[in-house]
């Protein structure tokens, strides 16, 4: 029989290499593989329990809320606000920070997480995903503000999402690589399968939302246009293109196989500035493409660089393989 690490058994191990490590992160990545575990089961049950639908509410982005969109903040928010290693929380769903109840021990870390991200697939029963950033809450600071969770992507200490796909995967990054998990659903683990990820440098894949075209900047444009005249454009080879629509899917896919994802800035009223936002969506899967060997950027900033400037910053991004987001980062320059 092979022996097989799981993720407590990881984290605990990894731990172990920090002396000074009190394994309060640890036990908080612990408690987010739990609070997957639950969602997974939520989202793969959805249709028989009847909360595969939209619910009557819009959240602050002015985005209708899928029932499930609020059922797994609910999930999310439950499984951290006990357990005494959290100062706040952040999440897509909600307007401003999240206390931690008055009567629960606080801790030293912040989180801010998309419960769920690509839920425009529920109802297609295509993946879907949970994305996280957690960041030390500021030396000092008992009662955290937003202003305690504007750090740069840099700041990270863990970064991390789930896929709910044909299986459930977690992937992680504390800085020291990416590794992937996939959740054996009989035993309710999460096994080690995809050790120390790297995105391949080069690429002919290539995944964008095509129908805002019309809406993108030149640069933009122009290494579109590039890749879809393959071989017989200055590219000299086809490429192959995919969307999703679902980011978590998007980002397992280039860590999995390399090419480009972008959701790039556009003129649209309705995504002024880009469209994914910076403190949990874009950041956190910035520090693991970058981890795994990759680049994520606007087209002209590091993303881990940017410090944001409230909850639901949009940011546009450009990630992927290094070869690739090098090319359209200098189209950018020119
Ligand atoms: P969310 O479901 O959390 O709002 O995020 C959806 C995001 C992202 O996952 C995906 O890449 C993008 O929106 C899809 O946007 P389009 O529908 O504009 O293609
Ligand atoms: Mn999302
Ligand atoms: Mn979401």
């Amino acid at each position: 029989m092979n022996s097989h690490t799981n993720l407590t058994q990881f984290i605990i191990e990894q731990q172990r290499t920090k002396p000074q490590s009190t394994g309060d992160l640890s036990a908080l990545i612990n408690d987010i593989a739990s609070a997957c575990k639950k969602i997974s089961h939520l989202v793969n049950r959805s249709g028989i329990i009847g909360i595969g639908g939209a619910s009557e509410s819009e959240n602050v982005q002015g985005e209708v809320q899928k029932e499930l969109d609020i059922i797994t903040n609910d999930v999310m928010v439950e499984h951290l606000n006990w357990t005494g290693h959290l100062a706040a929380m952040a999440s897509e769903e909600i307007e401003d920070i999240i206390q931690i109840p008055e009567q629960q021990p606080k801790g030293k870390y912040l989180i801010s997480f998309d419960p769920l991200d690509g839920s425009s697939n529920i109802d297609i029963n295509l993946s879907v995903g949970t994305i996280f950033s957690i960041l030390k809450c500021p030396e000092g600071v008992t009662e955290p503000t937003v202003e305690a969770f504007k750090q740069p992507g840099t700041e990270q200490v863990c970064a991390g999402f789930c896929v709910y796909g044909p299986t459930t995967m977690m992937i992680i990054t504390t800085g020291n690589g990416v590794d992937g998990f996939t959740l054996d659903q009989d035993v309710g683990e999460f096994i080690l399968t995809h050790p120390q990820m790297t995105i391949p440098e080069d690429t002919a894949e290539f995944a964008i939302n095509m129908s805002n075209q019309r809406f993108w900047e030149p640069p933009v444009q122009r290494y579109i246009d590039e890749c879809i005249n393959g071989v017989d454009g200055v590219r000299e080879k086809d490429f192959n293109m995919r969307w999703v629509a679902s980011m978590v899917a998007e980002v397992y896919r280039v860590l999995t196989r390399g090419g480009v994802f972008l959701y790039p800035l556009d003129n649209k009223p309705s995504t002024n500035g880009g469209k994914l936002r910076l403190m949990y969506e874009a950041s956190p899967m910035s520090f693991i493409v970058e981890q795994a060997g990759g680049i994520s950027s606007t087209g002209r900033d590091r993303i881990m660089e940017l410090t944001p400037e409230g909850v639901h910053q949009r940011v546009p991004v450009i990630l992927g393989s290094k070869n690739e987001v090098e090319r359209i980062i200098s189209y950018h320059q020119k």
